[in-house]
């Protein structure tokens, strides 16, 4: 009883699965299948597809190597008879009739999925050849009403991919005698479009891109789409998963931003599956045998903080005997900073050349002219082209570039806060910028990896056996209508060379150029609205930010906080920003600066106004100083408006100290800017109420106080030297 009912059961679930299995159809061995391609050079496309071939385990016989190609280009005629000689060539020698071909171009292609589907649906399609499919017709539009019409789909013949049986395509190519440069794609259509033929040979068109979707013509059918661990691509028309994409004509960006993908390049569960394959380690060689890097420094415009950028070239990690540097500076401004990092520090580089604003080179020359230094230097591995702007806060960067041993790759940096960063992630159709679907993902870091993108700038590396091949030509900046950058990637990308952009790291960022004055003696003091977080690394105190969390507050007098605020730096170029200025008050009570023109306890000093820096300082109270008052004066809330903000100086033989006053504030900043000690004897602060001094002012460190009625002070006397202090009346 049981048994036979058990049985039953398994008759009737047997039943069921039948139709879902189409076992009706015999499904062909893969080992049936042979997928040929035609490949003159080992180019970046080929590479991925390659790999992408590898990963479905499909036997892959490429015709060609090594030989010239002269079948044309897709810019230019139609070409590609080349490649259907090799293919008949090819065929010739083989005899099992069973065998299935898979015809492909390899350049523009990726697999995006395996050789047992691609069988299924081959055939499911049921002819003995089935062409790729194409909406558009090319390259004779007189032929269109000779295609047969078709229900749905594409009507028109691709001939980058084809997939048939041997003895048919054997046929198809029998009648081959063209010469290499005439059109494959004419060849095939014509075929097709002949009754007999297509019926003899038993051709036809895969409409709805089951199998190939070429892209040209249907970017709007295809979508990415991410399944379990892998990627495909989606026609969203015809509601297919192609297994073949191909990027044929001008849409060879869009394969490759597929194939940053596709079949699993990147995945949402994995990650980059890639970036750590292929790698030239660099930890296992002794410093000696490390790459030659030329290192191109190019100074093209004003620039902030120029003197932190060659701090941080010097603490790069490489071997500095391995490197060559090439500083090209077109600006007189930054003339007294290379010569002093030269000075200091040149001889510890292999060598070093100077390329000054006498020289009167372009932009576009420069850059020709340091990849053509690396070019014919023949130590020379690698060209590392670094513009002034890049802030590359990661020492190990020229290494990491390196490891990842790719043809051109850029560390991806960003501006500070914003999405700019140094690379596109896709073109407009005029050339110029346009956003990829995963831009912002990619500068915000949620997708990481390394990114075959169309455009790179500010900073990346080539490798010099590129410049010596296929980036041979001398003038790559070149161009009558493009930017150099911009001229160089249009030309890198006709080569056929990948630029990628890295950010599996965090590289750094990239300062705004923009109005960057140099009026002053220490203009970098200007770029606290520009350049905020650079302005910061410079000139706030390392501990500054310790003070908000609690620590490091100090409270020397009832009510008086005491914080570090500046560096060094800070207080430096401050004081030599107003010596400079040199317009010291006189230190009556007549003060012309101020609203009455009556100042009660007068100063010898300078105002912030009087020096353009006053919005400045405002920006500064802002940014650090309300943050702390809030804290520690609870329930008041600043504006930061200062009534008067200015630097006094004290000196034995001028003005020694002051005599108590109250301040016409609501509370008081007191910066020191230099060093008891060292710059001076003497000078502090005392507060009468509370018989309580500060007496040895800290540089760079910032008093705060009540202005008015508790707080009654005096400035102690300067008995040697010169002090100075930056004070601030903030109100309200
Ligand atoms: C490819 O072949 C290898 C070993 O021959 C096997 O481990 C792997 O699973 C195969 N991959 C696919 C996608 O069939
Ligand atoms: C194609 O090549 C042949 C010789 O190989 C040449 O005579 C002919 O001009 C070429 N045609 C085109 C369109 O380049
Ligand atoms: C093509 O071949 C299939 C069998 O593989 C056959 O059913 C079909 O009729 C053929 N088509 C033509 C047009 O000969
Ligand atoms: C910051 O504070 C720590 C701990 O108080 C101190 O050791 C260090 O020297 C300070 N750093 C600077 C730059 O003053
Ligand atoms: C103020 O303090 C100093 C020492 O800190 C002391 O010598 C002096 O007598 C005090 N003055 C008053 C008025 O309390």
């Amino acid at each position: 009883m049981r048994a036979s009912s058990l049985l039953l059961c398994f008759g009737i679930f047997f039943h069921v699965l039948l139709p879902l299995t189409n076992s009706k159809e015999q499904q062909t061995p893969k080992e049936k299948l042979l997928v040929v391609t035609v490949a003159t050079k080992e180019t970046d496309g080929f590479r991925r597809f390659m790999r992408s071939a590898k990963n479905f385990n499909y036997t892959v016989k490429v015709l060609g190597r090594g030989q010239k190609w002269s079948g044309g280009d897709y810019m230019t005629a139609p070409g590609g008879g080349q490649k259907v000689r090799l293919l008949k060539a090819a065929l010739e020698a083989m005899k099992d009739e069973e065998k299935i071909i898979l015809f492909i171009d390899s350049y523009d292609v990726v697999f995006a999925s395996g050789p047992k589907e691609l069988l299924k649906k081959f055939q499911q399609a049921r002819h003995k050849v089935v062409f790729s499919s194409e909406s558009l017709i090319w390259p004779d539009r007189h032929l269109e009403d000779k295609h047969p019409h078709v229900r749905e789909g594409n009507r028109f013949l691709g001939s980058g991919g084809f997939i048939g049986y041997l003895p048919n395509i054997k046929e198809m190519v029998a009648d081959w005698t063209g010469e290499n440069n005439e059109s494959d794609q004419l060849f095939f259509t014509k075929t097709y479009i002949n009754p007999e033929k297509r019926k003899s040979i038993n051709i036809t068109l895969d409409n709805r891109c089951r199998l190939f979707q070429n892209l040209h013509g249907a970017l709007d059918e295809v979508v990415l789409k991410f399944e379990d661990g892998r990627v495909r691509a989606r026609n969203v028309l015809y509601d297919t998963l192609p297994v073949i994409i191909h990027g044929n004509g001008p849409t060879k960006l869009q394969i490759n931003y597929l194939g940053n993908y596709i079949p699993k390049v990147w995945t949402f569960e994995t990650g980059c599956t890639v970036c750590h394959e292929d790698l030239r380690p660099l930890t296992a060689l002794k410093e000696s045998e490390y790459p030659l890097v030329m290192i191109g420094i190019f100074i093209q415009q004003p620039t902030p903080f120029v003197t932190m950028f060659f701090d941080r070239l010097l603490k790069l990690q490489y071997p500095k005997n391995r490197l060559k540097l090439l500083i090209y500076n077109q600006e007189p401004h930054h003339e007294q900073h290379v010569s002093s990092f030269l000075q200091g520090h040149g001889s510890l580089y292999q060598d070093v050349k100077v390329i000054g604003p006498e020289e009167e080179m372009d932009g576009a020359a420069s850059r020709n002219h340091g990849l053509n230094m690396c070019r014919q230097d023949k130590d020379c591995e690698y060209f590392f082209s670094l513009d002034i702007q890049v802030v590359l806060k990661n020492e190990d960067t020229l290494k990491i570039a390196i490891e990842q041993n790719l043809p051109i790759i850029a560390p991806m940096i960003t501006r500070a806060g914003r999405l700019w960063s140094n690379f596109w992630g896709a073109l407009s159709a005029e050339g110029y910028y346009a956003r990829s679907e995963d831009y912002v993902d990619i500068v915000q870091g949620r997708r990481l990896g390394v990114w075959n993108v169309p455009y790179v700038s500010s900073v990346f590396l080539v490798k010099a056996s590129l410049l010596r091949s296929e980036l041979s030509d001398y003038e790559l900046f070149n161009s009558h209508i493009l930017d150099p950058d911009m001229a160089f990637c249009h030309n890198v990308r006709n080569k056929g060379v990948f630029m990628y952009v890295t950010n599996m790291h965090t590289f750094g960022r990239i300062l705004s150029t923009e109005n960057y004055q140099t009026s002053h003696l220490h203009n970098d003091l200007w770029q606290i609205f520009e350049n905020p977080v650079d302005w910061e690394e410079r000139y706030i105190h390392k501990n500054y930010s310790h003070i908000l969390k609690g620590k490091l507050m100090e409270t020397p007098c009832p009510d008086v906080y005491w914080f570090p605020l500046f560096t060094d730096i800070a207080c430096n170029h401050i004081v030599e920003e107003m010596e400079h200025f040199g317009k010291w008050s006189g230190g009556g009570n007549v003060d012309k600066r101020i609203q009455g023109g009556y100042e009660n306890v007068p100063t010898i000093d300078i105002h912030m106004n009087q020096v353009g820096y006053e919005k400045e300082w405002h920006k500064l109270l802002l940014d650090y100083i309300a943050p702390i008052t809030e804290k520690m004066y609870p329930g008041y809330y600043t504006k930061a408006q200062f009534e008067l903000a200015f630097v006094v100086r004290y000196k034995p033989d001028e003005q020694p100290y002051l005599r108590p006053h109250h301040d016409a504030s609501t509370f008081t900043i007191n910066i020191a800017l230099n060093e008891v000690g060292l710059d001076y004897q003497g000078g502090g602060c005392r507060f009468l109420r509370y018989n309580c001094s500060v007496q040895a002012p800290r540089k760079g460190w910032a008093l705060m106080h009540p202005g008015r009625l508790t707080h009654y002070h005096e400035g102690l006397p300067t008995t040697a030297g010169v002090r100075y202090i930056a004070v601030s009346f903030v109100d309200p």
